[in-house]
């Protein structure tokens, strides 16, 4: 691990939410395995982020030896990578409590996540839904981090870790480095296959509205052929396109193609035509990671044993930031 010191640090988090679906994996977690290659990279299955909405005990662990699961299966490597559960490191709860004595109520009040949470489940808006951006600076502050790759939904709350760094430095001297976000430029709002406008999403409760990543071949195929599209039968983007731009999109991100070069390469073709290559791009990409998926869950062993050394090291990290920042602030005489 000594080496891998002087490369950049790169954490990430991902809510054990139960299930990965296509919007997941293009939007971010394509990112986690290509950034181990020049990063040291730090990623976390954040179950206390997923405790502000009620879960019944058993699926919630069961979510979170799923997330386990596919994140190996997507690539991250336990030899190269830190992976780990965040409530099984107790600095990130102790740091966060600090950080939100830092962190200004205006400041919160005006988080659109929050903003949009709240108001779609108005029956819990919990005080933890509302700090929810102050646990996360905290993952990030925790471990000298210098790249953060996220979803662009994620943008505001990266922007408040920075703001919250900087007030902390002010005060005390550099005890946190300014870490950045790193978004990803193709596909970083897959769109629902039923409602082109809205974005895709897992609890859509129409199941053809979404790719997931366990999702069989032919379901896949089925999911495609009937995604919403318009009549004018021409693959290009433009208004009133937003199904096909849609499919552009998912088939681009899939194949590394531009969309220019895709609208050259299906000209004068039909929707059906199209589909079909989008349904084929789709399962190259999701077949293998759903099979390695698998065979995870059936050895769940393996997976706690890459989670336990992961805890290990993460706590290793974290303790020296912990002492850094109570010192610095004048806590633990
Ligand atoms: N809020 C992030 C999301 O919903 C998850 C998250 C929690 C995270 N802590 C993090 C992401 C730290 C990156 C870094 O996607």
């Amino acid at each position: 691990m000594s080496s891998d010191i002087k490369k950049p640090i790169v954490f990430s988090g991902i809510q054990p939410t139960g299930g990965f679906q296509l919007g997941n994996l293009l939007g971010a977690l394509k990112n986690w395995e290509l950034l181990q290659r020049e990063n040291f990279c730090i990623y976390s299955i954040v179950d206390l982020h997923s405790i502000t909405v009620r879960n019944d005990p058993e699926e919630l662990k069961l979510k979170i030896t799923e997330a386990a699961a596919m994140l190996l299966a997507l690539g991250v490597s336990p030899e190269k990578s830190i992976l780990f559960i965040q409530s099984q490191v107790s600095s990130h709860a102790e740091l966060s409590w600090i950080l939100s004595c830092y962190t200004q109520f205006g400041e919160l009040s005006r988080m659109t996540q929050f903003k949009d949470k709240s108001s779609k489940n108005p029956e819990n808006v919990n005080a933890g839904l509302f700090t929810y951006p102050v646990l996360m600076a905290a993952d990030i502050l925790l471990y000298n981090t210098d790249l953060v790759p996220v979803g662009d939904d994620q943008r505001q709350h990266i922007e408040i870790t920075r703001v919250i760094a900087n007030r902390f430095n002010n005060i005390y001297g550099d005890v946190f480095k300014i870490p950045e976000g790193v978004y990803p430029k193709v596909a970083s709002r897959v769109m629902s296959l039923a409602d082109p406008k809205a974005k895709m999403s897992k609890s859509d409760p129409n199941k053809n509205a979404r790719i997931m990543m366990t999702d069989e071949n032919d379901a896949i195929r089925k999911k495609v052929r009937r995604a919403v599209t318009d009549s004018d039968n021409q693959i290009r983007r433009g208004i009133g396109k937003e199904g096909i731009e849609n499919l552009m999109e998912i088939y681009s991100a899939c194949t590394n193609k531009s969309l220019d070069c895709i609208e050259s390469e299906f000209a004068g073709k039909n929707y059906g035509e199209f589909k079909n290559q989008v349904a084929d791009a789709l399962i190259s990409l999701i077949e293998p990671l759903r099979e390695k998926y698998k065979e995870l869950m059936k050895d769940k062993k393996y997976v706690f044993s890459v989670l336990k050394t992961g805890k290990e090291k993460a706590m290793e990290i974290s303790e020296v930031m912990m002492k850094r920042v109570n010192e610095a602030i004048g806590l633990g005489l």
